[in-house]
């Protein structure tokens, strides 16, 4: 839903890296943790929509994989330092495909190099198949905390052209199962603006949904991405979408309908109730270190073992089988590390921290080490302005946030705000330059 990634270069253009006081005391506080993200690449049959790092298994080679996920949760953990990690993610891919013996043994090699405390948040994704009731239970003895099932739709039309393996009645049947095993933890995906939806189907969904879910939801407008069936179904004119005021709707009316059930909507995608948002992806939101494991994982974390002070953005080899092989030579299958500079840690900190409906909290920002505050930066703009006037933006003694109308806009208000931070930094950089030793 409203991906914001190729902002994300935009953030990258800026090369210059400013001399700015790091506030050291908090920095060396959020660097002794990290959360860590497992990714499981092996799934049963691809999704027709689905473009994410994930192969179809040749072989049985578990063991294997499982070999190189604890060398390289351990080699990261040990590069990092970090001394207590708050959650883990099994994501995918199908992690559920794994054995829970895979599972167990990743979070015992976690927790020999770091603290693990024993209410740290350990969801793994879930899809309906490959979930049989006493395989959750083996999860939840194996460590797994909370559940994360891919719905994706509750019609069976739906899942058909979604390519999904699993029927709607099987799914639910699922959630059931899950939601005993994890009560008030156990969340479900589920996509919209599917080839052909109607907003009453939509609506249909959503009434059904709220029968039978938890206290956590996820909801993604479906994005057409190349490669996938889907986009060449389309291109070939062979199936309808819905258009973008429909999804928009969709988007809008769910928003309104989860929130009228007790539902905060507390992330761009996300809705939790009872206090059951996700810790693990509020790390990534509010720009906390994170580890990622497994193939074409991605990490934001100080080497602090390598002697280095910055932050590194790091991406995993991501084909399974290379990945492998680097992991057996070197520890760890690292393709890309970049250091991240201010900037950089600025920008992706806008991106992501609005899309919480907390926003950006002046402490959170002055935790990077900006030598500008959110309102030297934004304060004064007049195109931030006209956007506090059009009821889309708040600025004010907690904070930046997106308004409620805002949230569901947030691609259109990130272009004005990084071409503002852009500006300020460069202003910034040429003044510290003017000034004399
Ligand atoms: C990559 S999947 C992994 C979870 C699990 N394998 C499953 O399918 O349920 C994570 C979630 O991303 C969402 N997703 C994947 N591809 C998408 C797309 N093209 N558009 C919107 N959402 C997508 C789906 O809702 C899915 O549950
Ligand atoms: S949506 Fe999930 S199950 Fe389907 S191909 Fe993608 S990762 Fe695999």
């Amino acid at each position: 839903m409203l991906r914001s990634r190729g902002l994300l270069s935009f953030a990258e253009k800026c090369c210059v890296i400013p001399r700015q006081g790091v506030h050291s005391a908090e920095i060396s506080r959020t660097e002794e943790e990290a959360a860590v993200y497992v990714h499981w690449p092996y799934c049963e049959r691809r999704c027709t929509y689905c473009n994410f790092n994930k192969y179809i298994a040749q072989s049985d080679n578990e063991g294997a994989i499982r070999a190189c996920l604890l060398q390289e949760a351990s080699t990261l953990i040990r590069l990092s330092q970090v001394r207590r990690v708050p959650s883990v993610f099994f994501g995918g891919g199908t992690p559920s495909l794994a054995s829970p013996h895979t599972i167990a043994a990743i979070l015992e090699v976690i927790s020999k190099h770091a603290y693990l405390p024993h209410n740290a948040e350990i969801t793994l994704e879930a899809n309906p198949t490959s979930s049989r009731r006493s395989k959750l239970q083996q999860f939840r003895d194996a460590g797994v905390t909370r559940l994360s099932v891919g719905l994706q739709s509750l019609d069976d039309g739906d899942l058909q052209i979604l390519g999904r393996t699993h029927t709607a009645s099987e799914a639910l049947e699922t959630l059931k199962e899950a939601r005993k095993l994890f009560p008030g933890r156990t969340s479900v995906d589920v996509m919209f603006g599917l080839p052909g939806q109607s907003l009453a189907a939509w609506h249909s969904t959503l009434e059904r949904l709220l029968d039978q879910c938890d206290d956590h939801v996820s909801l993604y407008q479906l994005t057409l991405e190349r490669g996938t069936a889907l986009f060449r179904l389309k291109e070939k004119g062979q199936l309808a979408f819905p258009d973008q005021e429909l999804s928009a709707q969709m988007y809008e009316d769910a928003r309104r309908i989860l929130q009228r059930a007790g539902f905060r909507h507390y992330e761009v995608s996300n809705f939790a109730r009872n206090g059951a948002v996700s810790t693990h992806n509020m790390s990534y939101w509010l720009g906390k270190q994170y580890i990622g494991v497994g193939p074409g994982a991605h990490g934001r974390f100080v080497p602090r073992a390598s002697g280095r002070k910055r932050r590194e953005a790091r991406i995993q080899t991501l084909e399974p089988e290379p990945w492998m092989k680097e992991v057996m030579s070197n520890g760890h299958g690292t393709r890309k590390a970049t250091e991240q500079s201010d900037f950089d840690m600025l920008s992706e900190m806008l991106i992501l921290g609005l899309r919480m409906d907390t926003g950006i909290s002046h402490e959170r920002w002055k935790t990077l080490g900006s030598a500008l505050s959110l309102q030297d930066l934004f304060g004064t703009s007049q195109d931030l302005r006209e956007l506090q006037k059009d009821g889309l933006l708040v600025l004010d003694h907690n904070g930046l946030r997106c308004s409620w109308k805002g949230l569901a806009v947030l691609d259109g208000l990130l272009l004005p705000l990084l071409s503002q931070l852009e500006d300020s930094w460069s202003q910034q950089i040429k003044m510290n330059l003017q000034q004399p030793p």
